[in-house]
Protein backbone atom coordinates (compact mmCIF):
# COMPACT_ATOMS: atom_id res chain seq x y z
CA UNK A 1 0.00 0.00 0.00
CA UNK A 2 1.64 2.96 -0.67
CA UNK A 3 1.22 6.15 1.06
CA UNK A 4 -1.00 7.91 -1.07
CA UNK A 5 -3.71 5.63 -0.83
CA UNK A 6 -3.38 5.17 2.44
CA UNK A 7 -6.48 6.22 4.55
CA UNK A 8 -6.73 6.02 8.49
CA UNK A 9 -10.14 4.76 9.66
CA UNK A 10 -12.48 4.94 12.42
CA UNK A 11 -15.47 2.66 12.48
CA UNK A 12 -18.00 2.92 15.65
CA UNK A 13 -20.14 -0.23 16.06
CA UNK A 14 -22.86 -1.36 18.53
CA UNK A 15 -21.80 -3.42 21.25
CA UNK A 16 -18.08 -4.39 22.60
CA UNK A 17 -15.92 -6.31 20.15
CA UNK A 18 -13.41 -8.67 21.57
CA UNK A 19 -9.84 -8.43 20.44
CA UNK A 20 -9.68 -11.73 18.86
CA UNK A 21 -11.80 -10.01 16.04
CA UNK A 22 -8.56 -7.84 15.08
CA UNK A 23 -6.89 -9.95 13.11
CA UNK A 24 -9.87 -10.96 10.75
CA UNK A 25 -11.10 -7.07 10.54
CA UNK A 26 -7.59 -7.04 8.88
CA UNK A 27 -5.47 -6.20 12.33
CA UNK A 28 -7.81 -2.83 13.49
CA UNK A 29 -7.22 -1.42 16.78
CA UNK A 30 -10.85 -2.41 18.80
CA UNK A 31 -11.40 -0.10 21.95
CA UNK A 32 -14.42 -0.59 23.79
CA UNK A 33 -16.21 2.40 24.85
CA UNK A 34 -18.15 3.28 28.09
CA UNK A 35 -21.54 3.75 26.41
CA UNK A 36 -21.95 0.07 25.05
CA UNK A 37 -19.75 0.51 21.84
CA UNK A 38 -16.64 -0.22 20.10
CA UNK A 39 -13.77 2.41 18.28
CA UNK A 40 -12.10 -0.01 15.34
CA UNK A 41 -8.84 2.36 14.12
CA UNK A 42 -6.39 1.29 11.39
CA UNK A 43 -5.00 2.03 8.24
CA UNK A 44 -6.13 0.48 5.08
CA UNK A 45 -6.78 1.42 1.24
CA UNK A 46 -10.19 1.76 0.00
CA UNK A 47 -10.51 -1.85 -1.04
CA UNK A 48 -9.36 -3.00 2.34
CA UNK A 49 -11.69 -0.99 4.25
CA UNK A 50 -14.72 -1.92 2.10
CA UNK A 51 -13.57 -5.82 3.15
CA UNK A 52 -13.90 -4.22 7.20
CA UNK A 53 -17.04 -3.03 6.74
CA UNK A 54 -18.11 -6.21 5.42
CA UNK A 55 -17.40 -8.40 7.54
CA UNK A 56 -18.93 -6.43 9.86
CA UNK A 57 -22.03 -6.62 8.05
CA UNK A 58 -21.60 -10.44 7.39
CA UNK A 59 -21.79 -10.86 11.48
CA UNK A 60 -24.42 -8.70 11.98
CA UNK A 61 -22.94 -5.81 13.55
CA UNK A 62 -24.42 -2.56 13.29
CA UNK A 63 -22.37 0.07 11.90
CA UNK A 64 -23.04 3.71 13.72
CA UNK A 65 -20.26 6.24 12.16
CA UNK A 66 -17.14 5.56 9.83
CA UNK A 67 -14.54 8.88 9.48
CA UNK A 68 -11.69 8.53 7.45
CA UNK A 69 -8.78 10.60 6.70
CA UNK A 70 -6.38 10.36 3.85
CA UNK A 71 -2.99 11.21 5.73
CA UNK A 72 -1.15 12.29 1.98
CA UNK A 73 -3.68 15.28 1.79
CA UNK A 74 -3.14 16.05 5.74
CA UNK A 75 -1.55 19.70 6.44
CA UNK A 76 0.86 17.92 8.69
CA UNK A 77 4.21 19.67 9.49
CA UNK A 78 5.86 16.47 10.96
CA UNK A 79 5.33 13.97 7.46
CA UNK A 80 7.99 11.84 8.79
CA UNK A 81 9.16 10.23 12.07
CA UNK A 82 12.30 11.92 13.90
CA UNK A 83 15.17 10.40 15.86
CA UNK A 84 16.56 11.20 19.23
CA UNK A 85 18.70 9.31 21.84
CA UNK A 86 16.07 8.03 23.91
CA UNK A 87 13.05 8.73 21.66
CA UNK A 88 11.10 8.59 18.37
CA UNK A 89 8.74 11.67 17.54
CA UNK A 90 5.87 10.77 14.98
CA UNK A 91 2.83 12.36 13.41
CA UNK A 92 -0.72 11.11 15.43
CA UNK A 93 -2.55 8.38 13.89
CA UNK A 94 -6.40 7.25 14.97
CA UNK A 95 -4.81 4.74 16.98
CA UNK A 96 -2.96 7.15 19.34
CA UNK A 97 -6.80 7.77 21.23
CA UNK A 98 -6.45 5.61 23.59
CA UNK A 99 -2.34 5.18 25.10
CA UNK A 100 -2.52 9.31 25.02
CA UNK A 101 -6.18 8.96 26.96
CA UNK A 102 -4.34 7.03 29.38
CA UNK A 103 -2.81 9.78 30.48
CA UNK A 104 -4.48 13.00 29.26
CA UNK A 105 -7.96 12.42 31.80
CA UNK A 106 -5.42 12.63 34.83
CA UNK A 107 -6.42 15.57 36.95
CA UNK A 108 -2.80 16.14 37.40
CA UNK A 109 -2.26 16.86 33.56
CA UNK A 110 -4.93 18.85 33.01
CA UNK A 111 -4.09 21.75 35.95
CA UNK A 112 -2.56 24.19 33.52
CA UNK A 113 -4.13 22.70 30.02
CA UNK A 114 -8.09 23.39 28.82
CA UNK A 115 -9.63 20.45 29.95
CA UNK A 116 -10.28 16.67 28.86
CA UNK A 117 -13.69 15.59 27.82
CA UNK A 118 -14.92 13.23 30.49
CA UNK A 119 -15.46 10.10 28.22
CA UNK A 120 -13.17 8.01 25.89
CA UNK A 121 -16.00 9.00 23.21
CA UNK A 122 -15.68 12.90 23.65
CA UNK A 123 -12.02 12.60 23.94
CA UNK A 124 -11.91 10.55 20.58
CA UNK A 125 -13.92 13.26 18.52
CA UNK A 126 -11.55 15.93 20.00
CA UNK A 127 -8.35 14.02 19.32
CA UNK A 128 -9.40 12.91 15.83
CA UNK A 129 -10.19 16.40 14.28
CA UNK A 130 -8.67 16.52 11.45
CA UNK A 131 -6.81 20.10 12.74
CA UNK A 132 -5.77 18.62 16.04
CA UNK A 133 -4.62 15.13 14.27
CA UNK A 134 -2.45 17.10 11.84
CA UNK A 135 -0.74 19.56 14.73
CA UNK A 136 -0.54 16.37 17.33
CA UNK A 137 3.43 15.02 17.30
CA UNK A 138 3.52 11.51 19.69
CA UNK A 139 6.56 11.04 21.27
CA UNK A 140 7.45 7.54 21.69
CA UNK A 141 10.60 5.73 23.66
CA UNK A 142 12.55 4.33 21.35
CA UNK A 143 10.98 0.73 22.42
CA UNK A 144 8.00 2.00 21.23
CA UNK A 145 5.58 3.22 24.25
CA UNK A 146 3.81 6.61 24.21
CA UNK A 147 4.64 8.85 26.25
CA UNK A 148 3.66 12.16 25.27
CA UNK A 149 1.84 14.44 22.60
CA UNK A 150 3.19 17.42 21.40
CA UNK A 151 1.33 20.21 18.94
CA UNK A 152 3.68 21.60 16.30
CA UNK A 153 1.57 24.19 14.68
CA UNK A 154 2.92 25.66 11.58
CA UNK A 155 1.28 29.13 10.68
CA UNK A 156 1.64 32.45 8.65
CA UNK A 157 3.51 34.92 10.73
CA UNK A 158 1.79 38.78 10.09
CA UNK A 159 2.83 40.79 7.39
CA UNK A 160 1.65 43.50 5.24
CA UNK A 161 -0.15 42.75 2.07
CA UNK A 162 2.77 43.09 -0.28
CA UNK A 163 4.52 40.59 2.23
CA UNK A 164 2.63 37.58 2.97
CA UNK A 165 3.75 35.73 0.74
CA UNK A 166 7.06 35.57 2.11
CA UNK A 167 5.56 35.18 5.63
CA UNK A 168 3.10 32.73 4.49
CA UNK A 169 4.26 29.20 7.20
CA UNK A 170 7.18 31.18 8.91
CA UNK A 171 6.05 30.77 12.38
CA UNK A 172 5.76 27.73 14.50
CA UNK A 173 4.06 27.19 18.11
CA UNK A 174 4.89 24.34 20.18
CA UNK A 175 3.29 22.83 23.06
CA UNK A 176 3.81 19.43 25.15
CA UNK A 177 2.01 17.09 28.07
CA UNK A 178 4.18 14.37 28.70
CA UNK A 179 2.64 11.58 30.73
CA UNK A 180 3.20 11.99 34.21
CA UNK A 181 4.59 8.64 34.74
CA UNK A 182 7.96 9.88 32.38
CA UNK A 183 8.36 13.24 33.59
CA UNK A 184 11.50 14.14 35.40
CA UNK A 185 14.12 12.14 32.95
CA UNK A 186 14.73 15.25 30.33
CA UNK A 187 12.49 13.40 27.98
CA UNK A 188 10.27 17.13 26.66
CA UNK A 189 13.91 18.51 27.03
CA UNK A 190 14.99 16.03 24.41
CA UNK A 191 11.85 16.03 22.65
CA UNK A 192 11.64 19.93 22.27
CA UNK A 193 14.95 20.30 21.34
CA UNK A 194 14.30 18.32 18.48
CA UNK A 195 11.17 20.44 17.13
CA UNK A 196 13.33 23.16 17.93
CA UNK A 197 15.95 22.00 15.23
CA UNK A 198 12.83 19.91 13.09
CA UNK A 199 11.13 23.74 12.55
CA UNK A 200 14.55 25.55 11.79
CA UNK A 201 16.69 23.28 10.14
CA UNK A 202 13.93 21.23 8.29
CA UNK A 203 11.28 23.34 7.58
CA UNK A 204 12.90 26.47 7.61
CA UNK A 205 11.16 28.66 9.77
CA UNK A 206 11.36 32.03 10.81
CA UNK A 207 10.32 32.06 14.43
CA UNK A 208 9.21 29.25 16.80
CA UNK A 209 6.75 30.16 19.95
CA UNK A 210 5.14 28.87 23.01
CA UNK A 211 2.78 29.64 25.67
CA UNK A 212 2.48 28.74 29.03
CA UNK A 213 1.13 30.36 32.58
CA UNK A 214 3.48 32.04 35.13
CA UNK A 215 2.24 28.97 37.97
CA UNK A 216 2.80 26.11 35.10
CA UNK A 217 7.00 26.04 36.33
CA UNK A 218 7.29 22.52 34.93
CA UNK A 219 6.58 24.28 31.64
CA UNK A 220 8.94 27.56 31.68
CA UNK A 221 11.64 25.72 33.09
CA UNK A 222 11.49 23.55 29.77
CA UNK A 223 11.76 26.24 27.87
CA UNK A 224 14.83 28.16 29.71
CA UNK A 225 16.35 25.32 29.81
CA UNK A 226 16.21 25.17 25.78
CA UNK A 227 17.61 28.69 25.50
CA UNK A 228 14.04 30.27 24.49
CA UNK A 229 13.73 34.20 25.32
CA UNK A 230 11.01 35.51 27.75
CA UNK A 231 9.58 37.54 25.58
CA UNK A 232 5.76 38.41 27.28
CA UNK A 233 4.35 38.51 30.86
CA UNK A 234 0.45 39.25 30.73
CA UNK A 235 -0.70 39.89 34.09
CA UNK A 236 -4.06 37.92 35.09
CA UNK A 237 -5.57 37.18 31.36
CA UNK A 238 -6.87 33.80 31.93
CA UNK A 239 -9.49 32.29 34.36
CA UNK A 240 -8.60 28.94 36.24
CA UNK A 241 -11.48 26.62 37.01
CA UNK A 242 -10.19 27.38 41.33
CA UNK A 243 -11.64 31.17 40.69
CA UNK A 244 -7.85 32.46 39.97
CA UNK A 245 -6.84 35.14 37.68
CA UNK A 246 -3.68 33.40 35.93
CA UNK A 247 -0.68 35.58 34.31
CA UNK A 248 0.66 33.65 31.20
CA UNK A 249 3.84 33.78 29.51
CA UNK A 250 5.47 33.85 25.91
CA UNK A 251 8.46 32.44 25.05
CA UNK A 252 10.32 32.26 21.34
CA UNK A 253 13.55 31.70 19.62
CA UNK A 254 14.10 32.93 16.39
CA UNK A 255 16.03 31.00 12.80
CA UNK A 256 19.50 33.29 13.75
CA UNK A 257 19.61 32.25 17.48
CA UNK A 258 19.50 28.64 16.47
CA UNK A 259 21.41 26.35 18.14
CA UNK A 260 21.44 28.45 20.89
CA UNK A 261 24.88 28.52 23.17
CA UNK A 262 26.40 25.74 24.84
CA UNK A 263 24.71 24.97 28.18
CA UNK A 264 21.17 25.66 27.06
CA UNK A 265 19.78 23.15 24.40
CA UNK A 266 21.48 20.32 25.25
CA UNK A 267 18.26 18.16 24.07
CA UNK A 268 18.57 16.01 27.19
CA UNK A 269 21.81 14.40 26.19
CA UNK A 270 22.65 15.43 29.97
CA UNK A 271 23.89 12.36 32.03
C1 LIG B 1 5.58 20.54 31.12
C2 LIG B 1 6.13 19.11 31.17
C3 LIG B 1 6.16 18.52 29.77
C4 LIG B 1 7.55 19.17 31.74
O1 LIG B 1 7.99 17.86 32.03
P1 LIG B 1 9.41 17.62 32.75
O2 LIG B 1 9.51 16.18 33.09
O3 LIG B 1 9.62 18.62 33.84
O4 LIG B 1 10.46 17.97 31.61
P2 LIG B 1 11.62 17.01 31.11
O5 LIG B 1 11.04 15.74 30.64
O6 LIG B 1 12.43 17.80 30.16
O7 LIG B 1 12.45 16.69 32.43
C5 LIG B 1 13.15 17.73 33.10
C6 LIG B 1 13.37 17.32 34.51
O8 LIG B 1 14.09 16.09 34.53
C7 LIG B 1 15.41 16.29 35.04
N1 LIG B 1 16.30 15.51 34.18
C8 LIG B 1 16.71 14.26 34.44
N2 LIG B 1 17.46 13.80 33.44
C9 LIG B 1 17.55 14.79 32.53
C10 LIG B 1 18.18 14.90 31.28
N3 LIG B 1 18.88 13.89 30.76
N4 LIG B 1 18.05 16.05 30.58
C11 LIG B 1 17.33 17.09 31.07
N5 LIG B 1 16.69 17.03 32.27
C12 LIG B 1 16.80 15.88 32.98
C13 LIG B 1 15.64 17.79 35.03
O9 LIG B 1 16.52 18.20 36.04
C14 LIG B 1 14.23 18.31 35.27
O10 LIG B 1 13.88 18.18 36.62
P3 LIG B 1 13.69 19.52 37.53
O11 LIG B 1 12.62 20.33 36.90
O12 LIG B 1 13.31 18.95 38.84
O13 LIG B 1 15.02 20.19 37.50
C15 LIG B 1 5.26 18.23 32.11
O14 LIG B 1 5.31 18.74 33.40
C16 LIG B 1 3.80 18.11 31.67
O15 LIG B 1 3.46 17.42 30.73
N6 LIG B 1 2.87 18.80 32.40
C17 LIG B 1 1.44 18.64 32.19
C18 LIG B 1 0.92 19.27 30.93
C19 LIG B 1 1.33 20.72 30.82
O16 LIG B 1 1.22 21.48 31.76
N7 LIG B 1 1.75 21.10 29.61
C20 LIG B 1 2.22 22.41 29.31
C21 LIG B 1 1.12 23.36 29.08
S1 LIG B 1 1.79 24.97 28.70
Amino acid sequence: MSATDALAYEVRVRGHLDDHWSSWLGGATITRNEDGTSTLTGTADQSQLHGVLTALRDVGVELLHLNTLDPASRVSALNRPLLTDRLTLRPATLADVEPTWNYRRLDEVNEWLTGCPATLGGYRSLFTRPDRLATTVIVELRAGTVIGDFMLRRHDAWAQADAAERAAGQQVELGWVLDPGHTGHGYATEAVHELLRHSFEDLGVHRVTADCFLANQASWRLMERLGMRREAHTRRDALHQSGQWLDSLSYALLADEWPPAAGSADGGRRA
